[in-house]
């Protein structure tokens, strides 16, 4: 298996299907939508890294001006689905070559009009998208193919682009958006070369610009026009490469083929006796690589990937938990870009630290460039009553720094590259550490730190003290910025000397340490089970079922003050499970089984991120047939709609890259059993009981690893 496809046109599945066949290179990702689509169907270009604000609506990601846009005319009538009904419709996506395809067939007064269709975004060039459009018809007779750039975008919280240049210079048509807030500029411009005679006209509005290609069909010939077009900014990292005036459609292509297969090379995972789980995995992965910053400057990936403004475009948590793992071990500059993307951006983590009257770096809980916090008090709508629901995401999820120096071992650990502790990845750690250090609290006569007020990442239940989970992970932080201080002290002194006359290092550290020493973690009670935070237990034990019963509207909040689940135990996602999948080395099997069964029960699973966490553990128990179910719930996130599309009013579709990484942290980390031993790469596998083998590869410490799995052997070979 290589592609998704569908072979019926349901129009109910426009929003799921853009996300589904998403093309994407990093610097740009294409919603699968259909090339005649305009806003109401949600088409997008949607760019990495570029944000505006409109008024007092949220600040989200930017999409730049549609070089795609293209449908045709018949007898005077536009067919273009979905207000047109087709006769027979397909679209499929290969994965392994990043190519998008549609045949559409429209039955017009005279006969049958076929368009096909093929594009990509050109993994070879960041700049660049490809598109190769046919018609033909079963008749002789006229159509029109009316193509160009669509100005008029969709937007959640747009207009973004206050200025619209428009332009039609040597057969090149351009559009430049110009956003209200930074003036930043995107710009499309695109050429068509076609391969038959026609009559060309063209027609500029105030926000779009297209030809009108009059052809005189004979039957059954095939016309095609190829396009070319090239996305640009005015804050692009790289220059553009690709003169849209020389650049051909089938070099682009070839290019961008190669680019993929490339990156193929080492990120294909090979399943044995399971095509279904490993084109699932391969289909997730195929989504990483679509939305790898490579080759930028200190930008990151948003919690939707390049699908779209939902979340704002802005990078959670996400990354580092969930996502980084996989860049780390195939892409290791591309997991480098995302931490400096975190340290080039501390002076907005800092900023928001002061705002709430804390030390050192507090990253947002929704970064956008530079750090900005996009993240707002009222995060969704009350069904009922309409208002904003007051939401303490922004304000409470100190996790998220921890977060980041959770990623910051791992990278070092994947990698060897202690040198990015001497680029700013040790004052990000201790920053992150200063602002931990400013939130512990000791009651009058108490022994340990404790830490009050949270949202751990269960967020329906807000405002708790003592959250497990991050209680333990803020530990690990003082733990970290201690020991990898010592580390620059030895190995980059002149960069520790630095630090030190800022932070006083050597009064410091010791505070660092006792802070490790004396922060309250939660243990295993007499029956093994950690509670999530403290009062957990004492809140009602409604069942799943039961507290879905509950909702008047589908779309309820489930969590915030009174929603359905806060004051049950029922929770969002994995939240203990996650503590325990990451200090797997603190806890015996036993525990880690204890606390599977009791909170699987009692999780909603409602965040994308939930799955992958309990399949991990369900394999470091050794109960991979446990683990299956959840893995394949985790790569399979964009393969099938019903996902979650709704908080209160707010729309959140999208694609699920953390729930991507998730699967492959599961497949390579859980299944495989991956582990990295002083350097090297070891592994020891639990594998689903109807899988005969694996293998992937793997870069650990700069060497390529091939690891080869079967029932009965493990080999892991230098390549
Ligand atoms: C989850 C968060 C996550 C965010 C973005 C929310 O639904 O609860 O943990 O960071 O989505 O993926």
């Amino acid at each position: 298996m290589n592609k998704v496809k569908i072979n019926k046109y349901l129009r109910e599945l426009i929003p799921f299907h853009g996300n589904h066949f998403l093309t994407g290179n990093g610097y740009f990702g294409v919603r699968g939508t259909l090339e005649e689509y305009t806003k109401e169907h949600m088409p997008c270009i949607n760019m990495a890294g570029i944000y505006d604000r409109v008024g007092d609506k949220w600040r989200e990601s930017v999409n730049a001006p549609n070089p795609l846009y293209t449908y045709i005319v018949s007898g005077g009538k536009k067919y273009s689905l979905p207000d047109v009904e087709c006769e027979s419709h397909m679209q499929e996506l290969d994965i392994y070559r990043g190519i998008h395809m549609r045949k559409t067939t429209w039955r017009t007064e005279q006969g049958i009009v076929t368009v096909t269709c093929e594009r990509f975004a050109s993994m070879a060039n960041q700049h660049a998208i490809g598109m190769k459009y046919s018609v033909c018809t079963n008749y002789d007779g006229e159509v029109e193919i009316v193509t160009g750039i669509d100005g008029d975008v969709w937007d959640i919280n747009g207009p973004h682009f206050t200025k619209l240049l428009i332009s039609e210079n040597d057969k090149i048509l351009s559009v430049t958006g110009i956003t209200g807030e930074m003036g930043i500029s995107v710009t499309a411009q695109e050429k068509v070369c076609t391969d038959f005679d026609a009559e060309i006209s063209t027609e500029k509005n105030n926000k779009s610009v297209f030809r009108r290609i009059r052809i005189k069909t004979q039957k059954d010939k095939i016309y095609t026009i190829k396009k070319t077009a090239v996305i640009s900014s005015s804050v692009d990292d790289n220059p553009v490469i690709e003169d849209i005036k020389s650049a051909d459609y089938d070099k682009m292509k070839n290019d961008s083929i190669n680019a993929w297969e490339k990156i193929w090379e080492i990120s294909k995972v090979e399943i044995d006796g399971d095509d279904e789980a490993e084109f699932a995995l391969n289909y997730s992965i195929y989504h990483l690589n679509c939305i790898a910053p490579r080759n930028l400057k200190s930008k990151s990936i948003a919690a939707r990937g390049l699908s779209g403004q939902v979340y704002k475009g802005a990078v959670f948590w996400d990354t580092e938990m969930f996502m980084i793992d996989y860049y780390m071990h195939t892409e290791p500059e591309v997991a480098k870009t995302l931490l400096k993307y975190r340290i080039d951006t501390i002076n907005g983590a800092r900023a928001k630290a002061d705002e709430y009257g804390l030390q050192g770096a507090y990253y947002a809980w929704e970064s956008q460039e530079g750090g900005i916090e996009g993240c707002s008090e009222y995060n969704t709508v009350d069904v009922f009553t309409k208002r904003p629901m007051r939401t303490y995401f922004r304000d409470k999820q100190y996790h998220v720094s921890a977060a980041i120096v959770y990623a910051f071992m791992k990278y070092i650990n994947a990698t060897g590259d202690y040198g990015i502790l001497a680029e700013g990845g040790a004052e990000t750690i201790i920053e992150c550490a200063r602002m931990y250090r400013s939130l512990l609290l000791k009651k009058a006569d108490g022994n340990l730190y404790e830490v009050h007020d949270v949202v751990g990442p269960d967020e329906y239940h807000e405002r708790v003290n003592n959250n497990a989970y991050t209680n333990r992970m803020i530990k690990f932080c003082f733990e970290k910025a201690v020991e990898y201080t010592e580390y620059i002290k030895n190995k980059y002194s002149s960069y520790y000397d630095k630090l030190n006359e800022k932070y006083d290092l050597d009064k410091l550290i010791p505070l660092f340490k006792t802070s490790a020493e004396e922060i309250l973690i939660k243990q295993p009670d007499e029956n093994g089970i950690i509670e999530q935070f403290d009062g957990y237990f004492g809140l009602e034990d409604a069942s799943v079922p039961e507290v879905r019963a509950r909702l008047i509207d589908p779309k309820e909040y489930w969590g915030g003050a009174y929603g359905v689940a806060a004051d049950t135990q029922v929770i969002k996602q994995a939240d203990v499970v996650a503590m325990l999948s990451m200090f797997k080395d603190d806890y015996s099997k036993d525990i880690m089984q204890k606390n599977l069964e009791y909170y699987e029960p009692r999780t909603e699973h409602g965040s994308s991120l939930s799955a992958c966490m309990y399949s991990l553990l369900s394999c470091y128990t050794g109960d991979a047939d446990a683990a299956y179910p959840l893995f394949m719930k985790s790569a399979s996130a964009d393969m099938a709609p019903g996902g979650k599309e709704w908080i209160g009013l707010i729309y959140i579709g999208g694609t699920h890259p953390a729930s991507e990484g998730g699967a492959w942290i599961a497949a390579v980390k859980g299944f495989a059993g991956l582990d990295i031993i002083e350097g090297k790469p070891i592994c020891r596998p639990c594998l689903p009981s109807h899988w005969q083998g694996m293998r992937f590869n793997i870069i650990v410490q700069g060497k390529l690893y091939c690891v080869n799995i079967s029932k009965d052997k493990v080999d892991i070979k230098i390549q």
